[in-house]
């Protein structure tokens, strides 16, 4: 293929590397892509955490073409179209109680911003406005907007842009290498982790000006850091000791991925707000949300009713082509019963997974749901080397995966086969050998 690559800035990509040998992915099916060079790649990674129900699902295509045929765009500033509100509904429905309110954007980084925006202006309604510091966590990822990458703890996402800020402060990360390495499920050891949310951040901000906790419940983008049991209990806890928001980002963990609808519902804990994107469009189109609490909402619905009670939306809020993606994938989760089947597949990853444990370099192997991660020892004292060679020689032999840092990760389809992913797993040893 003779595609000029210059032009297009490529994001969170080594750009001059890639373009040096592109990569380019031409076609999809099901848990299979097409390389520009006639090759087939598993999709190990579901295109980026997304395309749980597998790639053109048939019913997610045809609702967009019916969609794209009836009414291809109506904003949803002062007017509004019919499925923004069912898809609205359908999410209120399946989120845990009292999360029924839902704001509607097109990226999990714009649910971020948008959530912690109504954090400040739920604290300004209930008049304690000077609730204007979050607690994010390190090695969380919540997108790339400022508010984002403010409660993010991923230092090179954050290193160059560090005078725009929101204040914040950050928890240290579940992650303990000596407990958790080659653990199955959640580890039994770290809850405790938690308490330093109260013992040191509380003790030095002081409750009554934090607005918000925000965290992964599961955190993937820092090489799928699972909680500890009791964790995000304890986490609950505290918040509801001292009255602060809690909020968990779900962009990865919503939908299905972890054997419920949501992290929240499959590890017990219920936040006050989550954030969604990714799988809820099966990766058709840009979609994303904030899932609030009612009396947050309730709180917020005050002042003249000529005047928008929160300012804030995007042009394509509730977009008509990615709502109908939106319902025809919670459809397709439902009638396919596909979350049961992450639950049956999930002792199939984490078997197969495991199973490399013993190649030479593999310093940890975790799991959990229908995601694991596999970390290698790293190469000549460059953290993040050894990821990129492995995940680069993964792709050649036919499976694409992605690596925060030196961890690969398998995120496979929700529809895969037991074969399909027995296969991930033998390429991406094949690719952990080959950079040793
Ligand atoms: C937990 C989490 N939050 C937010 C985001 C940002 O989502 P987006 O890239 O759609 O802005 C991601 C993306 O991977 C994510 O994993």
């Amino acid at each position: 293929m003779n595609q000029p690559v210059d032009a297009f800035w490529m994001p969170f990509t080594p750009n001059r590397r890639f373009k040096a040998a592109p990569r380019l992915l031409v076609s999809a099916r099901g848990v299979r892509y097409t390389a520009a060079d006639g090759r087939e790649v598993l999709d190990g990674i579901s295109g980026l955490w997304c395309v749980g129900a597998g790639h053109g699902h048939p019913r997610i295509r045809e609702a967009m073409k019916a969609q794209m045929d009836t009414l291809d765009f109506a904003s949803n500033f002062q007017v509004g179209h019919p499925g923004a509100f069912a898809l609205a509904e359908r999410i209120a429905d399946l989120a845990p109680e009292g999360l029924d309110r839902v704001f509607l954007v097109n990226s999990g980084s714009e649910a971020c911003d948008t959530a912690l925006k109504i954090a400040l202006a739920y604290w300004q309604a209930v008049g304690q406005g000077q609730r204007n510091l979050f607690v994010g966590r390190e090695r969380g990822f919540h997108g790339t907007g400022f508010g984002g990458i403010s409660v993010g703890g991923m230092t090179l996402n954050r290193r160059a842009f560090g005078g725009a800020m929101l204040r914040s402060d950050h928890l240290r990360s579940t992650w303990d290498p000596a407990n958790q390495a080659f653990v199955r499920g959640q580890p039994q050891t770290g809850a405790e982790f938690a308490d330093e949310l109260e013992t040191r951040i509380l003790a030095l901000h002081g409750a009554n000006n934090i607005a918000a906790v925000v965290v992964e419940p599961v955190a993937g983008s820092t090489g799928l850091l699972i909680p500890p049991l009791g964790y995000l209990q304890r986490l609950r806890e505290i918040c509801d000791r001292h009255g602060l928001l809690l909020i968990f980002d779900e962009v990865i963990t919503g939908f299905g991925r972890f054997g419920d609808m949501f992290a929240s519902q499959a590890l017990g804990v219920v936040p006050d707000m989550i954030l969604f994107a990714k799988t809820v469009s099966n990766g058709a189109a840009p979609l994303g949300g904030v899932i609030v609490h009612r009396r947050i909402h309730d709180a917020l619905m005050q002042g003249p009713e000529f005047l928008a009670e929160l300012m804030h939306g995007y042009t394509c809020s509730g977009h008509p082509l990615a709502c109908a993606a939106g319902l025809a994938m919670l459809e397709t989760l439902e009638q396919e019963q596909l979350i049961a089947r992450v639950r049956s597949l999930t002792p199939v990853l984490e078997n197969a997974v495991h199973g490399l444990a013993s190649l030479p370099g593999v310093v940890s192997v975790r799991n959990l749901g229908l995601a694991a991660g596999v970390e290698l020892a790293v190469k000549d004292g460059q953290p993040g080397l050894r990821g990129a060679m492995a995940q680069a020689a993964a792709f050649d032999f036919g499976v694409l995966t992605r690596a925060p840092g030196d961890t690969l990760i398998l995120a496979p389809p929700f529809v895969s086969e037991p074969e399909e992913i027995h296969q991930m797993v033998a390429r991406l040893a094949s690719a952990i050998e080959s950079t040793f």
